[in-house]
């Protein structure tokens, strides 16, 4: 079995343990989110020994030159030495606003420390300093803004998001790093038709590559699909409206499963509703982002409709099916 060596203790990983259930077995706390290799909470470097190509999956070439790799994929096949070098520097900021956009999303704005770049629709990583329980969420501002903007959905039990509702008041501190993600417009091509489809949540970083979009002068048609169960899970409706009336070229389509249609929307199968909508999707670029089976549903419905996989950009708002 190899043996996993840290801060100079050895630990032995188990037959087909990953380093991250190895280290916390062992009592040892490495940050984790998602424990499935899309947030990059538990990037970490191997100073000794390879890590297996598979555990680098999404870092950056220059973070895999480094023997950087995802502790909750990676199974090792060698004794490797792991130190906690932190590949983006933790930034602690105090929440600006906190206000409800509907019953169970809330809109959180922090301070965006001096110097922090992203891309709208990367995401940072969240952390509650008291224990350092870390989630992943989606930037909806820009970086024209002067604040960090979250949309947190209230998961019934959940330990982040229900503190964030309960308990986070403006002026309180938290922590993040990051940014991480590849879900984010690159401009050229002004004139390629967009599609933009979320779930819930999955408006947040759609919101900041949308308002990214059309700050660019994009000129190609943009569409946004926004779904939800019902239509009380729809929020920034009025506000997508009003981009819809001043940029000719933007469409927003609100979208339900259930219940009464809102104005100009549609209701049925978000898998579905795009391509129906708009026929063939050739020579679009897609950006699909919130409830995992859905956003892999869309992937494979918008390759059908004629979108080539390199134009698919997604973000999956995968969650651990147990704490981390
Ligand atoms: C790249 C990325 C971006 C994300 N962006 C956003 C965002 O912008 N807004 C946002 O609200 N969330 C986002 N998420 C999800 C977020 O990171 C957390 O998973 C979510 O807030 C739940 O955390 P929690 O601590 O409240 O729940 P936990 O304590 O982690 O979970 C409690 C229980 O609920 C289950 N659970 C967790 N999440 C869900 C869910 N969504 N639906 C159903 N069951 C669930 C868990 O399996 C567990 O049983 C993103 C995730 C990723 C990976
Ligand atoms: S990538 Fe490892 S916890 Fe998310």
């Amino acid at each position: 079995m190899p043996t996993i060596n840290f801060e100079g203790q050895d630990f032995v990983c188990g037959e087909d343990e990953t380093v991250l259930e190895c280290m916390t077995r062992s009592g040892m706390l490495i940050p984790s989110s998602c424990q499935s290799g899309t947030c990059q909470t538990c990037v970490i470097r191997a100073l000794e020994g390879t890590p297996p190509p598979g555990s680098q999956n999404g870092l950056k070439d220059t973070l895999k030159q480094q023997n950087y790799f995802l502790a909750c994929i990676c199974k090792p096949e060698e004794d490797m030495t792991i130190g906690l070098s932190l590949v983006s520097p933790r930034n602690t900021v105090n929440v600006i606003e906190k206000d409800a956009l509907n019953e169970s999303v809330v809109r959180l704005r922090l301070e965006k420390p001096d110097g922090f770049s992203y891309k709208s629709g990367q995401f940072i990583n969240l952390v509650r300093t008291s224990d350092d329980l870390t989630r992943s969420y989606s930037l909806a501002s820009t970086p024209d803004d002067d604040f960090l903007e979250l949309h947190i959905k209230r998961v019934p039990d959940g330990k982040m998001s229900c503190w964030v509702f309960d308990t986070l008041q403006v002026a309180d501190e938290v922590a993040f790093f990051g940014p991480a993600g590849d879900c984010f417009y690159v401009p050229g091509k002004p004139d390629q038709p967009l599609l933009l489809v979320g779930t819930g949540t999955g408006l947040a970083p759609l919101y900041g590559i949308l308002r990214d979009v059309l700050v660019q002068g994009h000129t190609g048609p943009v569409h946004l699909f926004h779904a939800s169960l019902a239509a009380p899970g729809l929020y920034l409706e009025q506000s997508l409206r009003d981009f819809a009336t001043q940029y000719e070229h933007f469409t927003y389509t609100p979208c339900v499963l259930h219940g009464d249609t809102p104005e100009g929307g549609q209701q049925g199968n978000i898998a579905d509703i795009p391509a129906r909508e708009l026929g063939s999707l050739s020579g679009y670029r897609v950006f699909l982002c919130g409830d995992p089976p859905i956003v892999n549903a869309l992937r494979q419905k918008s390759f059908l409709a004629g979108v080539s996989m390199q134009d698919i950009f997604s973000d999956p708002f995968v969650f651990a099916a147990q704490d981390g």
